[in-house]
């Protein structure tokens, strides 16, 4: 009666926890938040000042007192503290309910890169049982993107996701709901965007990462399109320090492109090449890589990627939730998983 009454109380939440955008998806609801993971503090006193969207809009633009970061990169927890912030915030506008019902903490899946450590792990969940999350269950963010973009992942047959995001490329094979090989690349959208920044500074013109993003967005590519483009970019002349407008076209964008694109098929082919050729054989005639994430929206990635590495490549229906759907599917479950843990943690006692 009373685990049926708590099992009423308690919304459990699925979270992907990215270097730029967070999302959060809820049982029954679907994906109920999107928000940038960006923190603004004080350093001296280490007060909060804003996270989210404020944050982000703080970012590059902050005076001396105060300091806009992201407090995740590369998947792993950057700053402790600024991550419990964050979940604090996440929780903050999501529950908002009577303080007897707060007794009851939520549970969570959480995706986390697969290149982190087991320590990273410890942190990520430290930092989520502080903000006041309950159990907390960790998923390998490309089993949560393969599940999300509907990949066979539990079949006896491999199947190929390359996750794209901000500051991480993860790649990975996996068969019977397991990575079989992977890859994590410290390098991704983010890469990208500052490869943008240096083409500019070599062309004298100093500008900043917004204006970078926006110019990989509008007129990116990592092969020739069928139409090239251009535009304008305005900042400051790195000599002079006057206002400098440059044009710019999807050829010399692309050139610059060419190191971090080059990288990720890179990281692609070292996968490809410690997989067996069954395995191997299942992605060459099966469903192929399929690609997530929002770097993966790159024009052209695909088609570059499937001519490197001579497998068809597919992006995922919805590439940026992907990853987040996934975790939804996951936490359809979380009864028995906290069952298999319960189970587990009984064994080991016994021994
Ligand atoms: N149309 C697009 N073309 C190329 N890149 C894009 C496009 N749209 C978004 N991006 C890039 O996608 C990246 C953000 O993707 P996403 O939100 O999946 O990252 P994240 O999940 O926060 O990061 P990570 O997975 O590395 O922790 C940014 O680098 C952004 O510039
Ligand atoms: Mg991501």
């Amino acid at each position: 009666m009373f685990s049926k009454f708590k099992n009423h109380m308690l919304t459990d939440i699925g979270i992907d926890l990215g270097a730029m955008n967070s999302r959060v998806f809820m049982k029954g609801k679907g994906v109920v938040l999107e928000v940038p993971t960006v923190v603004a503090i004080q350093p001296d006193s280490k007060r909060v000042l804003a996270v989210g969207d404020e944050a982000r809009d703080m970012l590059g633009r902050t005076p001396g007192n105060i300091v806009a970061v992201r407090p995740l990169t590369g998947g792993v927890i950057a700053d402790y503290d600024l991550t419990e912030a964050f979940f604090r915030y996440v929780f903050g506008k999501l529950f908002t309910r009577p303080w007897w019902a707060r007794c009851f903490k939520p549970r969570a899946v959480i995706a986390v890169s697969s290149g982190i450590t087991e320590v990273e792990k410890c942190a990520v969940e430290t930092a989520a049982h502080a903000a006041g999350v309950g159990e907390v269950f960790l998923i390998e963010r490309p089993i949560a993107a393969a599940i999300g973009a509907g990949l066979p992942v539990s079949e006896p047959k491999g199947s190929m996701i390359v996750d794209i995001g901000a500051s991480t490329c993860d790649v990975a094979i996996i068969s019977l709901a397991g990575i079989v090989h992977s890859c994590c690349l410290p390098a991704a959208g983010d890469a990208m965007t500052s490869s943008i920044v240096d083409y500019f500074h070599g062309q004298n013109l100093d500008i900043g990462e917004c204006d970078a993003e926006a110019v990989k967005i509008s007129i990116g590519s990592a092969c020739p399109m069928e139409s090239e483009q251009s535009m304008e970019v305005s900042g400051r002349d790195s000599e002079t320090g006057e206002p400098k407008t440059l044009k710019v076209t999807s050829e010399e964008v692309r050139e610059a492109l060419k190191k971090p694109v080059s990288e990720i098929v890179d990281a692609v082919r070292k996968t490809l090449k410690r997989c067996g050729p069954q395995l191997f054989s299942d992605l060459k005639g099966g469903v192929g890589i399929v690609l997530s994430g929002g770097g993966s929206q790159l024009r052209g990635l695909d088609k570059l990627l499937s001519k490197e590495v001579g497998i068809p490549v597919r992006l995922a229906d919805n590439p940026v939730v992907a990853t987040i759907e996934g975790v939804g599917v996951v936490l359809g479950e979380i009864d028995f998983l906290a069952k298999n843990r319960k189970k587990c943690r009984g064994k080991s006692d016994e021994m």
